[in-house]
């Protein structure tokens, strides 16, 4: 039996569509708080009967930091799915991130090897890859560097990608995927999903950096893909295309028809923002909109590639252009 923590999440729910297509049983966690309304959501943009797989699922309430809710979950399981995590850049969050993402994640391993289990997909992201001086894509061999002025969200995914090699080490089969930009239908009020929102608001204006990303669609293939392949002990970058904010924030305004973004929003001006917002949040609590970490990525334009995992498995992306024209066309008929 298959096991998916994170579930709730966009990269879990449409993982759990694509695996209840093959597999009649998978097992997932939520937690007390958790929406299970957005999974239904999620299946209902590939099929008329989302409530039919939705109710396939066995749910099992546990939260990565509290081990004998784990232990119920991993009862009977043979193959873990870990996408589960805390996703937040703001420094005042690292207690939590580290508890969830290293602590969390190092029970997951903990327990995937007293369970036995045959082998665990871990979602890292491109966040733990290093960086490179000149304009060369980074790879899944560019390592990180805590010399770097790294985001606590990084600091924390790349201590939990570190007790996944640990695991391995200790004798557990795994393989981790470090994806860009996750591109996706559904969770438009969070995470990478905002994105879509964002643009369709028609904001006028575009910030000079880039990213590399990927269709939700191609992320959980990739890791069926690699579960099922006698791989292990490694990693791989999934990044689809790597594209300016600018152009990306066009392609989606032509498709939900909204103004495209015309002026460049600078570095300085950014830096100005996020004062105000901190000043903001001291004087009336609200919360952080624009973190200095926020302004690194929007502002820098690294590159990355994913040809190993397209040399070893033949893995072929969906283009950027379809992933934003269907998630867009999907976005405008829900709103
Ligand atoms: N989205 C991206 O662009 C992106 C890019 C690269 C890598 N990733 C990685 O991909 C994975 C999935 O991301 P996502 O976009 O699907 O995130 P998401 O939509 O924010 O979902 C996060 C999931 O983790 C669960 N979770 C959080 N804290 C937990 C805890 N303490 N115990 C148990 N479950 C907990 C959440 O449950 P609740 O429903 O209860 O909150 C939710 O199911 C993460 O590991 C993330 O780091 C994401």
């Amino acid at each position: 039996m298959i096991l998916v923590t994170g579930g709730t999440g966009l990269v879990g729910a449409h993982l759990l569509y694509y695996l209840l297509q093959k597999n009649s049983f998978v097992r997932a966690t939520h937690r007390k708080s958790s929406d299970l309304e957005y999974i239904k959501d999620v299946f209902s943009y590939y099929t008329d009967k989302p409530d039919e797989f939705y109710n396939k699922i066995e749910w099992v309430e546990a939260n990565l930091t509290d081990i004998p809710s784990l232990h119920t979950a991993f009862k009977g399981i043979t193959h873990v799915y870990h996408a589960a995590a805390y996703i937040s850049f703001n420094p005042k969050n690292l207690r939590g991130l580290r508890k969830t993402n290293v602590e969390g994640t190092a029970n997951i391993v903990n327990l995937c090897l007293k369970y036995g289990i045959d082998k665990l997909c871990y979602v890292s992201s491109i966040a733990t890859l290093g960086s490179v001086t000149n304009d060369d894509p980074v790879h899944e061999e560019i390592h990180w560097n805590s010399e770097e002025d790294n985001n606590v969200y990084a600091i924390t995914k790349y201590g939990a990608e570190m007790e996944v090699w640990r695991g391995m080490q200790e004798g557990l089969k795994a393989v981790i995927v470090n994806p860009g930009v996750i591109l996706g239908e559904g969770f438009w009020y969070s995470g990478s999903g905002t994105i879509i929102r964002n643009a369709a608001k028609g904001s006028k204006y575009y910030t000079q950096g880039g990213s590399g990303f990927v269709d939700v669609r191609d992320v959980v293939k990739a890791m069926m893909l690699l579960m099922k392949a006698q791989v292990s002990h490694e990693r791989y970058v999934l990044v689809a295309e790597n594209m300016s904010y600018k152009d990306l924030f066009t392609d989606l305004s032509h498709h939900i028809k909204v103004k495209p973004p015309q002026k460049l929003i600078g570095a300085q001006t950014l830096k100005w923002i996020a004062r105000l917002d901190w000043l903001s949040s001291k004087l009336f609590g609200t919360k952080r909109k624009l973190l200095k970490s926020m302004i690194k990525s929007l502002t820098s334009n690294t590159t990355y590639s994913s040809q190993k995992i397209k040399t070893e498995h033949n893995f072929e992306f969906i283009p950027i252009a379809k992933t934003l024209e269907r998630v867009a066309k999907n976005y405008s008929s829900k709103s």
